[in-house]
């Protein structure tokens, strides 16, 4: 039987097949520490799951409207403009079953066959794959360890084609942790404006961020910037609310018009539970998350810290999300516990063989000389992960 040749072009994951093998070694009961969490180990807090149990009891187990009920919109409005300074009414919101499938609503809503969307390297995993899937061409720009991972001006410009449609954005990022300079988004907006093309601004670490940084939203610089702006954000990140599945997008009224029939036919709304709870997320107080966000800058701390004591590895202090990227160019091309290490793939499968510590290969975003850490993950195992690295290195 043959698969669609869509179906086909979609790689499989090498962080999936590390992370599958870190579980099996688990189940076998090795212990195996993983630093590939993609979520917040923090229990979504009380007052967001009794909102959950009440929307039960009373009832809100129904349909909804495909695009979302109105009282999550408007909670979604008063935030937009309460904590990024950005008016928009509830027909310019849609509610989705998490962040990235409204990353997925944008692209097929604005996508024609060949269209070009310009993805900064390293990048998100799925936005190559979402944009593949919407007929898309991601276009990549190389963004350096040494610039901060920021673009810069000429590589944009070289990257852009007649065929360019959007870009996305990812501030804070995954996997890098760099938050865009407000100088960086200011020569994105200038470059969306002058070439017309659209941003899709991937916002979903916002309230992850350290050293008194602000998360900035690009689309707040204009209302010109605003009108081609599709900004993406969710509970997931920012309220440990990963398995709930309620993200968001704010746009233009006709590209979220767009984007609310294409998610109308493939799945209506999303869970009607959720939404209520969601609801109450972000009308409720925020120290829970600011609970979270310190517990991750300390842990940020200590792990940038010991990578940068270990010889051979190094790593730049990020300033958003949870996640660290380890240089480990020092190290390819020797040999460790007699395996060569040739590329990030061959750098994880030996830790993870023999140091029983689970990490994720750069080449998964695109930055094969890295290997991403998240420190969405306990003290005592960031320490224990640490020297288990410490070790396998020094052997
Ligand atoms: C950059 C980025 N965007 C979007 C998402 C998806 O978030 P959600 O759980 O809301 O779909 C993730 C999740 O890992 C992410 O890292």
């Amino acid at each position: 039987m043959k698969l669609s040749r869509k179906a086909e072009a979609i790689t499989s994951s090498v962080t999936l097949e590390i992370t599958a093998k870190a579980k099996k070694m688990k189940s076998e009961g090795i212990d195996v520490i993983s630093f590939g969490a993609g979520e917040p180990d923090f229990d979504t807090p009380d007052y967001i799951k009794d909102a959950a149990i009440e929307a039960i009891k009373k009832g809100f187990t129904k349909y909804t409207p495909a695009s979302g009920i109105t009282e999550l919109k408007k909670s979604i409005c008063n935030k937009l403009e309460r904590e990024n300074g950005l008016t928009y009414n509830p027909s310019q919101i849609l509610v989705s079953n998490g962040a990235k499938h409204s990353l997925n609503n944008a692209l097929i809503a604005i996508l024609n066959p060949g269209d070009e969307v310009i993805v900064p390297v390293p990048y998100w995993v799925s936005y190559p794959e979402l944009i593949k899937l919407a007929d898309g061409v991601p276009v990549y720009v190389n963004t350096s360890e040494e610039d901060g991972f920021q673009f810069t001006k000429e590589k944009l410009l070289s990257a852009i084609t007649p065929k360019t449609k959007a870009i996305i954005i990812n501030s804070p990022n995954n996997p890098t942790g760099a938050i865009y300079t407000n100088q960086n988004l200011k020569m994105v907006a200038e470059i969306a404006i002058e070439k017309d093309i659209l941003i899709i601004s991937d916002e979903i670490y916002e309230k992850l961020v350290y050293d008194g940084e602000k998360h900035v939203s690009i689309a707040s610089f204009s209302e010109e910037v605003k009108k081609r702006t599709i900004v993406v954000n969710g509970m997931s990140k920012a309220y440990a609310m990963t398995g709930w599945r309620i993200g968001y997008a704010a746009a233009d009224e006709r590209i979220i018009k767009a984007m609310s029939n294409v998610q109308s036919h493939a799945t209506s709304n999303p869970n009607s539970i959720a939404q209520y709870a969601s609801t109450a997320a972000l009308q409720g107080g925020q120290d829970t998350i600011e609970k979270m966000r310190v517990e991750f800058e300390n842990r940020r701390n200590y792990m940038v810290d010991r990578i940068n004591s270990i010889p051979n590895i190094s790593c730049r202090k990020p300033q958003g999300a949870f996640y660290v990227m380890m240089n480990i160019s020092k190290i390819k091309g020797k040999t460790i516990g007699g395996k060569l290490i040739k590329d990030s793939v061959s750098f994880c499968s030996a830790l993870l063989e023999g140091a029983n510590v689970s990490l994720i290969p750069g080449s998964a975003f695109g930055a094969d000389d890295f290997v991403r850490m998240s420190y969405a993950t306990s003290h005592e195992n960031i320490f224990e992960g640490l020297n288990r690295i410490e070790k396998f290195l020094g052997e």
